[in-house]
């Protein structure tokens, strides 16, 4: 089986959506972040501090390529994956991919009002809301170029994203059968 790969801005629910589709799916769950911080050896924002956001783009690479060969797992992708094309041919190869969508407002809201996301490393100059606003519009064609599929957690629950995912997979399943 391939893995099911979730992509999507910060603050979108990805990690809670994996975490739902593994339960539901009987399937492990892996972190590109946990990785990632493994092999910094040292937090994500501690590491970007130190050694800048290119050397950590590496490292998310790195892990990337570690993931090769790996089946039926439920991938839950740092938000910066699709910014190597790279990354995302690897992770397509053996993966189908799951855009995790929530709207500006929603990410603005989740972001600022979640103490933990202080200590995230800004991805650009300037305050917070002025990062994820340019961080999140010049992405999103990304996110969008990239999915098979894609889910909406500004106007759905996560329940409700995680059963349009499984539907979506017996259903495509049903088409290769064909
Ligand atoms: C990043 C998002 C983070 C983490 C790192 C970079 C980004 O992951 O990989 O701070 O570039 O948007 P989450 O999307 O899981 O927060």
């Amino acid at each position: 089986m391939k893995n099911i790969v979730l992509i999507g801005f910060r603050g979108t629910g990805k990690s809670t959506l994996s975490q739902e589709l593994a339960l539901r799916l009987a399937r492990m769950r892996i972190s590109t972040d946990d990785l990632a911080t493994e092999l910094c050896g040292m937090s994500i924002t501690d590491f970007v501090q130190e050694h800048g956001w290119a050397a950590f783009r590496r490292i998310e690479t790195e892990c990337i390529v570690g993931l090769q060969g790996k089946e039926d797992y439920i991938i839950d992708s740092g938000g910066g994956v699709v910014e190597n094309p790279d990354n995302m041919r690897l992770l397509a190869k053996n993966g189908v991919i799951v855009w995790v969508h929530a709207s500006l407002e929603d990410v603005v809201t989740r972001l600022i009002g979640n103490t933990n996301d202080a200590q995230r490393p800004l991805l650009s100059e300037g305050d917070l809301r002025s990062d994820i606003t340019e961080n999140y519009t010049r992405r999103e064609p990304l996110y969008k170029r990239y999915a098979d599929f894609s889910v909406n957690t500004s106007t759905h629950t996560i329940q409700e994203c995680s059963t349009a995912i499984e539907q979506w997979l017996v259903a495509s399943q049903k088409k290769s059968d064909q």
